[in-house]
């Protein structure tokens, strides 16, 4: 009888501690990334930890994996789906597999500039692009800089002509595949890691990048020549996974949503900044040609690149592209 009374007792107080151990421990949030922490996102996720750390003290930890040193391309988006990471911020072009229509991203030549950008993904249709995966467990939370991309390689790209039987390195998105066959390149598919040496290697002789991944990875030491197309987007999606999010506490879940809110808003406040420093590191460097299209060059790369729109319109939706034309003319 005494025994079981303290066997019982013992059950309960230890029922209590691990409720109380529970109720005490933070939430662990993994913010896993591909870039280094000196680029735009790199930035926007140690600012996400600070605030959330600072504002929800003992209550949030934020655990941030910058250069693919958690999960890289092609896997982070499985961690996420499994719960072994909670935020992630793959490029827009990472996610044809989940949502056809943020393929719209990746259309070359839609936005005049990165202004454009942000007045589409303000709008309407960019807020309706970040619910587009909910019913596969995704929740876009916010859009972040990066920027316009620039081609590289070890000769100049002055036309589209210069680029023809180049292999090209692109992400996994089936627009910029086509993107690069309509100059009569050859694509070739490649984690964002793989990149540096793909190049210093020869299994690819150029790629298309915004300047601060192009320095941060110090792809400039192996192209000699960059042009400054700015021929089409690379920025970020900042999803979690829908079950987690929904699970956390209403005033966490709010206090997180703002604190996302703030550091977007200086994501996208910094992102050109850094790609002009980094742009002039470049220079500094010494090691690559940087060249500025004539107004008729530019528009021979939209001629051909352009064709490509057509051959996702129905994926994408017409009206979402023409949606995305008009943040061109506010
Ligand atoms: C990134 O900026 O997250 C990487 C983009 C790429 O794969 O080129």
């Amino acid at each position: 009888m005494f025994k079981t009374a303290t066997k019982a007792l013992f059950c309960a107080a230890s029922l209590t501690v691990a409720s109380l151990a529970l109720a005490t421990d933070p939430i662990v949030i993994k913010f896993s990334h591909v870039v280094a922490e000196h680029t735009p996102k790199g930035q926007g996720a140690l600012l996400f930890k600070k605030l959330a750390e600072e504002r929800l003290p003992g209550q949030v930890r934020v655990e941030v994996y910058p250069n693919s040193s958690l999960f890289g391309d092609g896997k982070e988006m499985e961690a996420l789906l499994l719960g072994d990471v909670q935020l992630i911020a793959p490029s827009l072009a990472k996610f044809e597999h989940y949502s056809k229509p943020i393929q719209i991203f990746d259309l070359p030549f839609l936005f005049d500039d990165i202004h454009a950008v942000d007045r589409f993904q303000k709008g309407p249709v960019g807020q309706e692009l970040l619910t587009t995966m909910e019913s596969k467990g995704i929740t876009g939370l916010s859009y972040w800089h990066n920027g316009l991309k620039q081609l590289s390689a070890n000769k100049a790209l002055r036309e589209p002509k210069d680029a023809r039987g180049l292999k090209f390195r692109v992400q996994a998105s089936a627009v910029l595949d086509e993107q690069f066959k309509a100059i009569r390149a050859n694509p070739r598919k490649m984690s964002f890691s793989e990149v540096y040496q793909g190049l210093q290697t020869g299994v690819v002789n150029g790629a298309e990048n915004p300047y601060s991944n192009i320095y941060s990875q110090k792809m400039h030491e192996v192209q000699s020549h960059i042009t400054e197309s700015n021929h089409g987007l690379l920025d970020y999606m900042v999803i979690t996974n829908t079950e987690f999010w929904k699970g956390l506490p209403a005033n966490i879940r709010t206090e997180l949503t703002a604190i996302m809110a703030e550091v977007s808003m200086e994501v996208n406040k910094q992102a050109e900044n850094i790609n002009q420093r980094d742009k002039q590191a470049i220079l500094d460097g010494g090691n690559t040609e940087i060249l500025y299209l004539t107004k008729a060059e530019r528009e021979k790369w939209r001629k051909a690149m352009k064709p490509v729109w057509k051959k996702f319109e129905s994926d994408i939706g017409a009206d979402r592209i023409k949606a995305a034309e008009a943040a061109n003319k506010q």
